[in-house]
């Protein structure tokens, strides 16, 4: 079974629905650790009541992301950890990290990429005029949102959806996708492709 640790910024909604997807079931994988970058982020709280470990580092602490990645490189190292997921995490991976896991990081972006990238996708697209958007879990490389597509969802924006309905829309998606492929990827070793309209 895959050590898996999580990076989270905020809320932490998707690691929380990874780690309960593995609850009384075989999985193809065991969340050890999430970390997160902000002192503040929710998802550490959802760690201690989901029994995970957690760690915050603050990147103010170091001169440079190398500095910066090569302590969080270590902690990795210590929970033995085989497979980074990104969720809601806010800060480009840099080199040492994506060397060390190389093709052993995902991301999950709340549109269809390439569409989308980058801050805010969700307000990119109502303030677009688009009329689908979605969901997409992507392996990371060094670009913003830019790795090889693995999973991808879509999502129709009516014209009486708000932001935090469409949000709903694509974070109930989210909670159901990401685990579901993580599961599958860590379990067959395999990439799925899939694209299906909701
Ligand atoms: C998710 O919707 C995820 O797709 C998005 O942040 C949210 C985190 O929610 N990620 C990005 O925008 C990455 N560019 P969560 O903290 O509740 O899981």
């Amino acid at each position: 079974m895959k050590r898996v640790a999580v990076f989270a910024s905020g809320s932490g909604s998707n690691f929380e629905s990874i780690v309960n997807a593995t609850k009384g079931k075989e999985k193809g994988y065991e969340v050890v650790l999430l970390f997160s970058d902000q002192p503040t982020a929710y998802a550490l709280e959802r760690a201690d009541q989901l029994g995970v470990s957690s760690y915050f580092i603050s990147p103010k602490n170091y001169p440079d992301k190398m500095a910066y990645e090569a302590d969080i490189l270590g902690l990795l190292m210590r929970y033995r950890v085989d497979f980074i997921v990104l969720a809601g995490y806010m800060r480009l991976i840099g080199p040492m990290l994506l060397k060390r896991f190389d093709g052993d990081i995902i991301n999950i972006h709340p549109s269809l990429l390439p569409e989308f990238p980058g801050l805010d996708a969700i307000g990119q697209a109502l303030e677009a005029g688009a009329k689908i958007t979605g969901v997409t879990i992507h392996y990371v490389d060094e670009g913003m949102d830019t790795g090889p597509i693995i999973a991808q969802e879509k999502v129709e924006i009516k014209p009486s959806d708000t932001y935090d309905s469409l949000q709903k829309k694509i974070q109930k998606i989210e909670h159901r996708l990401y685990p579901q492929t993580l599961d599958q990827l860590l379990r067959k070793g395999e990439t799925i492709a899939k694209t299906s309209v909701n």
